[in-house]
């Protein structure tokens, strides 16, 4: 077999920036200055999905996803709730890398984003690896100088993780994700340039890690399943 390079080097690749606050506020602010930065690199297409703009409901562990019937594939991915995950999802998985960012609440990421990364469970349980070596870096922005930034992108990881997904942070300084501090202000009152520039490193290098994953996998092939070309479904085990 042999490679064509610049078809490689060219070859689009897609990141989705996520927002998880429940408003239009400093979030979406830094999530939209990652994609920015992710754009910066060549033959990179970036998409921002606020999630305060879909409306979906929390998983309620019916566990009527791990066992579709014959026939039926993810597009029935969860059998209680037609909401807007039916678009979510293929949205998602047309994505070759993440910017997950979340404000902080409680130490934590927000009910929002956690509802919505909860409906996750199906794909990695069911369609297994089908996320494998999609890049993943996660951004968290408190109102605290100290008030669980880096917890939250902790947390923000482990979905990365959890999903076989590769985790990725910024340059060096970067430590496990970007973390803002935002003083409760919004922009344009936001003032943090060191916030800022984790946010731009990650953003950059979120993009040139899931351009040479895509080109590596021409390479060596991971195993990761094409949902639209499944001949049979997988039972859950
Ligand atoms: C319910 C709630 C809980 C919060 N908990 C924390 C916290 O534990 N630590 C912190 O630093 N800030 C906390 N904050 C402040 C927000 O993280 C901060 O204002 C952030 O910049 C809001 O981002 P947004 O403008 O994107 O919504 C909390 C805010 C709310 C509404």
């Amino acid at each position: 077999m042999s490679l064509d390079i610049d078809a490689l080097r060219n070859e689009k690749v897609r990141i989705l920036g996520i927002s998880g606050s429940p408003r239009h506020g400093t979030t979406d602010y830094l999530t939209e200055l990652a994609l920015e930065s992710a754009a910066t690199a060549s033959g990179i297409e970036t998409d921002f999905l606020p999630l305060h703009k879909v409306k979906i409901n929390h998983c309620i562990q019916c566990e009527r996803c791990l066992k579709l019937d014959p026939g039926q594939s993810y597009e029935h991915y969860c059998p209680p709730f037609h909401d807007d995950m039916d678009e979510l999802i293929p949205r998602f998985l047309a994505a070759d890398g993440y910017i997950i960012a979340s404000p902080v609440y409680e130490m934590n990421y927000t009910p929002l984003l956690g509802i919505f990364m909860g409906r996750f469970r199906p794909l990695w349980r069911v369609f297994k690896g089908v996320h494998r070596n999609k890049v993943g870096g996660a951004i968290s922005v408190g109102g605290t100088r100290y008030g669980g930034q880096e917890t939250t992108v902790q947390l923000i990881n482990s979905f990365f993780l959890l999903n076989e997904m590769i985790n990725v942070s910024g340059t060096s300084g970067g430590y496990i994700g970007a973390c803002a501090w935002s003083q409760d202000k919004l922009p344009p009152e936001f003032n943090d340039p060191s916030g800022e520039e984790k946010v731009r490193d990650l953003g950059r290098r979120v993009a040139e890690v899931t351009k040479i994953v895509k080109a590596g996998r021409a390479i060596f092939p991971d195993g990761r399943p094409n949902l639209d070309s499944l001949d049979e479904n997988p039972v859950a085990e």
